[in-house]
């Protein structure tokens, strides 16, 4: 995968990248609300059609956090902590949906 892809530029130069990318891919759906249980903090990179994130905040923040949604299409790249935010996502309809996600840190 790296080969087709440069380091994002917007990473830290002294971040650390795990070897492994992932690729998400589908067609009217998406992704339930969720939390990841990851090591790291992630990007995600919309290469193809467009989706709707869900963020809720975490239950320490909902005092002074509201949950929001937003659109990305394709060149939009998404940084969240979902290891604390839940999050999901929609395809928009009709649309086929490809994306790239790594972690970093
Ligand atoms: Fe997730």
């Amino acid at each position: 995968m790296r080969k087709y892809y440069p380091k994002p530029h917007f990473l830290p130069e002294t971040c650390e990248i795990p070897s492994k990318e992932y690729v998400f891919m589908g067609y009217d759906d998406g992704a339930t609300m969720h939390l990841d249980f990851i090591n790291r903090l992630m990007w995600q990179a919309q290469l193809k059609g467009s989706k709707t994130w869900h963020l809720i905040p975490p239950p320490e923040c909902e005092d002074s956090c509201s949950q929001f949604s937003f659109l990305v299409e394709p060149g939009d790249a998404v940084l969240v902590d979902t290891r604390v935010w839940y999050h999901g996502t929609q395809i928009t309809r009709g649309q086929f949906s490809l994306s790239v996600q790594s972690e970093y840190g």
